[in-house]
C-alpha cells in the first residue's frame, strides 16, 4: 500500500478507534474488522464509496501497454480513479499484480480490488460438472474438489469464485442444470455447503482460500421452458420450500457473497426484487456479505420492461439491496447523481460499500494485496500431481452404472477383442465439459487413451461421423453434424466380430451450461443411427454417456445390456472411465436428477405434489380420468437417486422405533444392508417421508437422509437414522417453518422409487 494512503487511513482508524475503544457500547457490538471498515468509510468520498459497487470485466492485457481509446481506456481511467471495487476475468499472476498495483498504488486510498472468476468444477485442472459431482453424494469428496479447486484457482491469483450454483433445476431442457446440484432441495442444500466450505477454508484470509458466491438469487433455474434467461412462476410456497433452502443452507455456512439473477420472478427481476435481496436475504436471513448482479442483469431491467433506463435501473438495483453492479455501468454512471437527486438514499451507498470493504478485509486484503501474487507457487499448484489425483478421484465417483443387464461389466483385463465408437472416444475437449474459462482445449484423458491404460487387450477405434465442426472451443448448436456421415459404415465394420464394442456417444461440452437450451434431449448428430446399427451387426455394447444434462436414451435402455452415466468428468476422464469399466473401481453413482422418458415430460422431477386424480387401483382400466398422458407412462426412464453397482444390495428387516412421538421425541429408523452380490461395493442408501396431509399439500416422497455404506460381498450391516420434529418441518400455511402433527410414511431404499416402507405419527 502507498505510504500517503496508508496514512490517511490509518489516521481515520487511529481517530475511529479510539472512538469506540472509549464507547462500551460500540465495543460489544462492533468487530474489529466492522470498525476498520467505518473507520475507511469516514474518510471516502461518495464516488469512491460507489467505486467499490463498481465490478469491471478485465479488459485489456494488463501486462501490455495502456488502452489508449474506447471502452477499455475509459475501464482503465476509473481503475485508476478508485472508482472500480472489483474485476473478474483477470487472471494469471503478473496479470492480477499489474491491475492490483494500479489500485493499491495509484489510487488515492489504494483500497485493494477483489478478483473474480468463475471456478466452477475445478480451475485449470478441472473435476466433473457440478452436477456429475452431485451424482457421488459424496460430501466429503465434494467439500474437497472445492477446495483443490480454491487452492488452484487462488495461485493463479483469484480471490473470488462464481460458485456454487445452488439454483433448484427440474428441467432437463435449461442448459445451466449441469452447474447445480439437481432436483433435490435436501441434497442440493448439503452440497452448497460442502462446496463453500471447501471454497472458504477454514481461514479466509489464507493465501489459497477464496470467498464463494451462491447464485442465482432466486429462482432461475425455473426459466419456463426451460429456456436461459426466461422468465419464471414461482409461487411463495415453491420458493420457500424448494428454492431457497440451498440459498440458506449456503447463508449458514458462511458464504460471503450472493448473486442474483437474470430472470424475472412473478412480474419482478430478480436483480430488482428488494423482497427477495432486502427483506429475505438480509433482514430475515442476517446475511452480512455482498449481493453481485449477474452481467449486465441491472440494466437488462430495461429489456424486461421494468426500468425506463440505465439511469432508473441504477435506482431500482440499489434500493433492492443489489450491491454489486457487474458490468451495467450503471452504478458508476449515475448512483452519484441518484443520491445528490435524493433518489437514493446515501445509507443504501454505505451499506453496500461497506459489506464489500469487509470481505476485502476477511480476504487479508488491506494486510497483503499481493498475497495472491505469487509465481513461484503459480507454477508449484497449477496442474499439479495432487489435482490431477484429486479430480481423477472425484470422476470415478461421479459416475452413475445405469444398466448391467449381463454382467458385459466390469471387462476382463486380457483377451479381449475391442471396438471402441464414436467421436467422443477421442475427444479431449468435450470431457471438459462447460465452465471450463482457464483449461486449454485437448487438456482431457480421452476414453481411448485411458483404455489404452490397460494393454493386454486389442482395441480397434473407429470414430464413426464427426460430432461437430470446425473448432472444440465454445462450440455453438449450428456447429453439431448433421449432414456429413463419412465413417458411419466404417465405425459399424469395425464393431463386427469385436468381443466387446465400447461406444461413446452424448453431448458435445458445449452442449449444454449459460445459454445452451434444447428441446431434443435425444442423442444428436447421427448418434442414435450409429447406436442401432451397430446393434445390429454387434449386440455386446457398452454404452458410455458423455452428457451435461438428463437424456432420453429409451431405445438405448431397452438393448443396449451395458449403460455408464460418464457425464463430462473433467480433466481425468479417460482415466476415471476406464478403472470403472475394468473394475478397478466399483460405481456407487445415484442419479442427482430424474432422466425423461420424453422431452414432453418435464418438468419432471420424483418430488412432486399429489394431485386429486393420482393413479389408485380403484380406476377402471379404461379409464381416462386421472393425472397421466395417453400416449406415455408418467415414470421416468431412470428416477432421482437410481444407479446400480457391479454388486447387488438388499435392504431387509425396517424397523421404527416407535408408531408415533410427539415434537420433542425423535423416532429411530433401522434396516439391515447386505452386500448381496460377488464384489466390494459402496451403496449409498437413502431416507424418504411423505407427510400423508397437511396445510400445504406436500410430496408425495421427501429426501430427508442419505449415507453411504460400504460393504464387502456378502457383508451386512445394520444401518440407522433419526427423524425428529425438524426432519418433518416445512414452510407452512402460516408462513414459518413447522412441522404439522399428523401421518407420515418412511421409506428406505437405493432409489426414489423404493417402496419399503413403514409409518408413524407426530402429536403435539
Ligand atoms: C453470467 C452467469 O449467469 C453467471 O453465473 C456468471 O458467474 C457470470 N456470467 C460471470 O461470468
Amino acid at each position: 500500500m502507498n505510504k500517503r494512503v496508508k496514512f490517511i487511513y490509518l489516521l481515520a482508524f487511529a481517530i475511529l478507534g479510539f472512538a469506540s475503544c472509549n464507547s462500551p457500547k460500540n465495543k460489544s457490538k462492533k468487530s474489529v474488522i466492522d470498525q476498520k471498515v467505518d473507520s475507511l468509510l469516514s474518510v471516502m468520498t461518495l464516488e469512491e464509496k460507489i467505486g467499490q459497487m463498481n465490478l469491471y470485466n478485465g479488459f485489456w492485457d494488463a501486462t501490455g501497454p495502456k488502452p489508449k481509446n474506447g471502452n477499455a481506456a475509459k475501464k482503465y481511467q476509473d481503475l485508476k480513479n478508485g472508482l472500480v471495487g472489483a474485476m473478474l476475468n483477470v487472471r494469471g499472476v503478473k496479470n492480477v499484480k499489474a491491475v492490483q498495483k494500479i489500485a493499491v498504488e495509484e489510487t488515492r486510498l489504494g483500497i485493494p480490488l477483489i478478483i473474480g472468476f468463475d471456478v466452477i468444477h475445478g480451475h485449470k485442472t478441472l473435476a466433473p460438472i457440478p452436477l456429475a459431482e452431485a451424482a457421488s453424494w459424496d460430501l466429503e469428496a465434494i467439500k474437497t474438489a472445492a477446495r483443490n479447486a480454491a487452492v488452484e484457482a487462488s495461485a493463479e491469483g483469484i480471490n473470488w469464485t462464481f460458485a456454487p450454483m445452488v439454483d433448484i433445476s427440474r428441467d432437463a431442457r435449461w442448459g445451466r442444470v449441469m452447474e447445480g446440484a439437481g432436483e433435490d432441495t435436501y441434497l442440493a442444500s448439503l452440497i452448497a455447503k460442502a462446496r463453500v466450505e471447501g471454497f472458504q477454508g477454514e481461514d479466509l484470509s489464507a493465501h489459497n482460500t477464496i470467498a464463494a458466491c451462491a447464485k442465482h438469487f432466486a429462482a432461475y433455474g425455473f426459466a419456463e421452458a426451460g429456456r436461459d434467461y426466461n422468465t419464471t412462476e414461482v409461487n411463495p410456497s415453491t420458493l420457500r420450500n424448494t428454492i431457497l433452502p440451498p440459498f440458506k443452507a449456503a447463508k449458514d455456512a458462511g458464504v460471503k457473497t450472493f448473486m442474483n439473477a437474470f430472470n424475472d420472478a412473478d412480474g419482478i427481476p430478480a436483480t430488482g426484487s428488494q423482497h427477495l435481496q432486502r427483506t429475505i436475504l438480509k433482514e430475515e436471513w442476517g446475511f452480512n456479505g455482498f449481493v453481485v448482479s449477474d452481467w449486465g442483469s441491472i440494466k437488462e431491467m430495461i429489456a424486461h420492461g421494468y426500468a425506463k433506463d440505465n439511469k432508473h435501473a441504477a435506482e431500482i438495483a440499489a434500493k433492492a439491496g443489489s450491491d454489486m453492479d457487474m458490468e451495467s455501468y450503471a452504478y458508476v454512471k449515475h448512483l452519484a447523481g441518484l443520491v445528490k437527486d435524493g433518489k437514493v438514499k446515501e445509507a443504501y451507498i454505505n451499506q453496500a460499500a461497506a459489506r464489500i470493504l469487509k470481505v476485502k478485509f476477511e480476504l487479508g486484503l488491506f494486510d497483503d494485496p499481493y498475497k495472491y501474487c505469487d509465481e513461484a507457487r503459480e507454477k508449484e499448484v497449477l496442474g499439479s500431481k495432487e489435482l490431477h489425483a484429486g479430480v481423477l478421484d472425484m470422476a470415478k465417483k461421479s459416475m452413475v452404472l445405469l444398466k448391467n443387464s449381463t454382467n458385459l461389466l466390469p471387462l476382463k483385463k486380457q483377451g479381449l477383442n475391442i471396438a471402441v465408437i464414436g467421436d467422443l472416444a477421442d475427444d479431449k475437449t468435450s470431457p471438459l465439459g462447460s465452465w471450463r474459462l482457464a483449461a486449454e482445449d485437448n487438456t482431457a484423458i480421452s476414453v481411448l487413451e485411458g483404455l489404452k491404460a490397460y494393454p493386454n487387450n486389442n482395441i480397434t477405434f473407429a470414430s464413426g461421423p464427426k460430432l461437430y465442426t470446425g473448432t472444440p472451443t465454445f462450440v455453438k448448436e449450428t456447429q453439431i453434424n448433421t449432414t456429413d456421415k463419412s465413417g458411419f459404415n466404417e465405425a459399424v465394420r469395425t464393431a463386427r466380430n469385436k468381443d466387446v464394442v465400447i461406444m461413446v456417444l452424448g453431448e458435445h461440452g458445449f452442449q449444454s451450461g449459460e445459454g445452451r437450451s434444447r428441446v431434443d434431449l435425444g442423442l444428436p448428430s447421427f448418434q442414435q443411427q450409429l447406436l442401432e446399427a451397430v446393434y445390429e451387426v454387434n449386440k455386446n455394447i457398452v454404452l458410455v454417456l458423455m452428457n451435461g444434462r438428463p437424456l432420453t436414451i429409451n431405445w438405448a435402455d431397452a438393448n443396449i445390456p451395458s449403460i455408464l452415466e460418464a457425464w463430462q468428468l473433467g480433466t481425468q476422464s479417460g482415466n476415471a472411465i476406464a478403472q470403472v469399466l475394468y473394475g478397478d473401481y466399483n460405481p456407487s453413482g445415484k442419479l442427482p436428477m430424474t432422466f425423461p422418458k420424453h422431452v414432453g415430460q418435464v418438468p419432471i422431477y420424483y418430488n412432486h405434489k399429489s394431485t386429486g386424480r393420482p393413479k389408485t387401483s380403484d380406476h377402471d382400466a379404461n379409464t381416462v380420468f386421472w393425472s397421466h398422458y395417453g400416449d406415455i407412462s408418467n415414470d421416468p426412464l431412470y428416477e432421482f437417486g437410481y444407479g446400480l453397482s457391479y454388486t447387488t444390495f438388499t435392504y431387509d428387516n425396517l424397523k421404527l422405533s416407535a408408531k408415533s412421538c410427539n415434537k420433542k421425541g425423535n423416532i429411530k429408523v433401522t434396516f439391515t444392508l447386505k452386500n448381496s452380490g460377488n464384489y466390494r461395493g459402496k451403496e449409498v442408501v437413502q431416507l424418504y417421508i411423505q407427510d400423508l396431509y397437511a396445510s400445504i399439500i406436500r410430496p408425495v416422497k421427501e429426501l430427508k437422509g442419505f449415507k453411504i455404506v460400504d460393504l464387502k460381498a456378502g457383508e451386512s450391516k445394520k444401518v440407522s437414522f433419526t427423524i425428529d420434529a425438524k426432519t418433518l418441518e416445512f414452510y407452512s400455511a402460516n408462513n414459518k417453518w413447522e412441522a404439522e402433527v399428523g401421518e407420515f410414511k418412511v421409506f428406505v431404499g437405493g432409489s426414489s422409487k423404493t417402496n419399503i416402507e413403514d409409518s408413524f405419527e407426530l402429536t403435539d
